[in-house]
């Protein structure tokens, strides 16, 4: 039965469906009336399906209404699905065991797509590499495959600010799972979670040493935390929330949609790449991908400090379409066998940063982006905004180092970027002015550029150092300085000296104090317009606190003592030691 605008539509409430084990898990169902048979869109989050959050990246009964079944379910040990909650250690499973029951619903069709953001995202994944052959298609916004590029670690160091945010939030349903019968000891649970939920950006993230991290131990609702305090960067705990390897089995096409300052960012565009170039059909060679200037779950503007214009909301993508509009014509497509046009349109929709427009390409990394190398070069004083600190093109001579002083007990804090943190870290792009005015960043800034350079594409960080610490933290931002000094931040990076090989593939080591070693650091991507008049900078520290967790510089196990020591950092740019960040300009038509 349609209307004008539509079909008319039925809920069913907390549906069930059995997993393997027999566990239930509950959905929502959203589906036209009568007797026929439609796609399925399913989307399985952690989040509780019967709150908005469930029905925000796409709304259901709109969906619905246009000739869908919709499927919201809780995932295991959630809200009305029974269980245990292991965070990401189901998902694949429960995935595919999902998939296959609504495939068989008697109002499905028997193809089933999948949608969602960040933990929704990564349901997705989780699901497409087992190959269920009733998915048909994926809209993963947000997400993951590598728990050591965001989720968990970056670099070697702990995402703390993310992690102990994230896993304290998820506390709340803990705490009402366990105290269901007794509201008495549920509402002074509840009362001491959100305390520490509010007091986490001011103190909790400085409590010490990590596997006593008080506000973890104090609620007692998150014992995957310390895996990563007590197992850290270990590959065989990471595996079920791993992707990375194991998309041959992904059948299925994926719209991968990311924003310049998400905490998955890098993974976004990773998922999209290897599909597009090892995808093992056709259509999985068809993904596509789109980024706004986005922080993590957030499509409005401005983003952070910045207005980027009406066309960079995913209510008004570049003034044309908006986002669920988009998904609906990726799903039309593959689920309802309409010529959308969507696949004929280039892979790649990017939103320009500076310029503030949108732009397609059709291919990562851009072909005809130039790798260029920018060296850092000082008279040994590239201390703060004072400094004497450049970047240019022309490689060193015979140059003076700079050093700096990093106190972890008096860490650089964080300033904007890719955060999913406390009110107190707002992501996306702040000043980083108030930070550059310390002795413990060395700031590095090209000379007024006298004509536009667009760098857009995967950066690194080349950077030669020592330090007295037989471990410590390199960390790297690049900035757009406008005319008039505020310092943009575009993106950074960090790494912990003990993993400096193990992010090619060699073993965790401590470093010789004193000693020279070249890190990479991996600045993931930006895609931004330096105008005639601005000036590109780069900043190098060694901490940013409490996004990462502070390196304590004692070489010791990890987050297993308070003790901290001051490390002596130099940083060398000279002729044998080049120090340098690597730039896609693309050439300007
Ligand atoms: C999210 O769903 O937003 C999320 C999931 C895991 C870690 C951090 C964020």
């Amino acid at each position: 039965m349609t209307t004008q605008t539509g079909h008319q539509i039925a809920v069913d409430f907390d549906v069930p469906a059995k997993m393997r084990d027999g566990v239930i898990l509950r959905a929502n169902v959203y589906r036209p009336v009568g007797e026929g048979k439609w796609p399925v869109l399913l989307t399985r989050l952690p989040y509780g399906k019967d709150f908005p959050l469930g029905s925000s990246a796409l709304d259901p009964a709109q969906v619905a209404r246009r000739g869908y079944v919709v499927i919201v379910q809780d995932t295991r040990g959630r809200f009305t699905s029974e269980g245990k909650w292991e965070p990401m250690r189901n998902e694949a499973e429960d995935g595919y065991d999902t998939v296959e029951w609504a495939a068989k619903l008697h109002y499905s069709n028997g193809s089933i797509g999948m949608y969602g953001v960040s933990y929704f995202g990564f349901t997705q994944w989780a699901t497409l590499i087992q190959g269920p052959s009733s998915l048909k298609a994926a809209i993963p916004i947000m997400t993951w495959n590598n728990p050591f590029n965001g989720v968990q670690f970056r670099g070697g160091a702990l995402e703390l600010g993310t992690l102990a945010n994230w896993q304290l939030s998820m506390g709340m349903n803990v705490l009402m799972r366990r105290h269901s019968t007794d509201p008495r000891a549920l509402g002074a649970a509840m009362y001491q979670l959100v305390q520490d939920i509010d007091a986490l950006g001011t103190q909790g993230y400085h409590s010490l040493p990590l596997k006593e991290f008080e506000p973890l131990v104090r609620n007692d609702v998150a014992p995957d935390f310390f895996l990563s305090i007590t197992s850290p960067m270990d590959r065989k705990q990471v595996d079920p929330m791993t992707i990375v390897g194991k998309h041959e089995q992904v059948t299925a096409p994926t719209f991968n949609i990311g924003g310049w300052y998400d905490i998955f960012l890098q993974d976004t565009i990773e998922n999209f790449r290897i599909m597009r170039t090892q995808g093992s059909t056709p259509e999985a060679r068809q993904s596509k991908l789109l980024i706004g200037p986005w922080i993590h779950g957030g499509f409005t503007n401005p983003v952070g400090e910045l207005n980027f214009g009406m066309g960079a909301t995913a209510a008004m993508i570049d003034l044309q379409v908006d986002l669920m509009s988009l998904q609906l014509r990726w799903f039309d497509h593959f689920l309802q066998g309409v010529d959308t046009g969507i696949t004929s349109e280039a892979p790649i929709k990017l939103f320009v940063m500076g310029a503030n427009v949108w732009r397609d390409e059709q291919e990562w990394p851009l072909a005809r982006a130039v790798e260029t190398r920018y060296y850092l070069h000082s008279n040994g004083h590239a201390n703060s905004l004072k400094g004497d600190g450049s970047l240019s093109t022309t490689l060193p001579e015979t140059e003076t180092a700079d050093h700096y002083d990093y106190d972890p007990a008096n860490p650089v804090l964080t300033r904007g970027g890719a955060l999913l943190m406390t009110p107190e870290f707002r992501a996306g792009p702040f000043d980083q002015t108030p930070i550059e005015n310390r002795d413990d960043v060395l700031v590095y800034t090209t000379p007024v550029l006298e004509q536009d350079v667009e760098v857009t594409g995967p950066i690194s960080v080349h950077l030669w150092a020592t330090s007295s610490a037989p471990d410590t933290d390199f960390v790297a931002r690049l900035v757009d300085v406008h005319p008039n000094g505020y310092a943009q931040n575009l993106t950074d990076g960090i790494i912990r000296a003990r993993y400096r090989d193990f992010v090619h593939g060699g073993q965790p080591s401590l470093i010789e104090p004193d000693k020279a070693y070249e890190y990479e650091i991996d600045l993931w991507t930006t895609s931004n317009l330096f105008k005639k008049g601005h000036q590109i900078r780069v900043d190098i520290t060694s901490s940013c606190f409490p996004r990462w967790n502070r390196n304590l510089n004692t070489g010791q196990e990890f987050g297993s003592s308070s003790e901290m020591v001051v490390a002596h950092q130099t940083i060398l740019h000279d002729v044998d030691h080049p120090s340098y960040i690597v730039l896609p300009v693309v050439p300007i038509q």
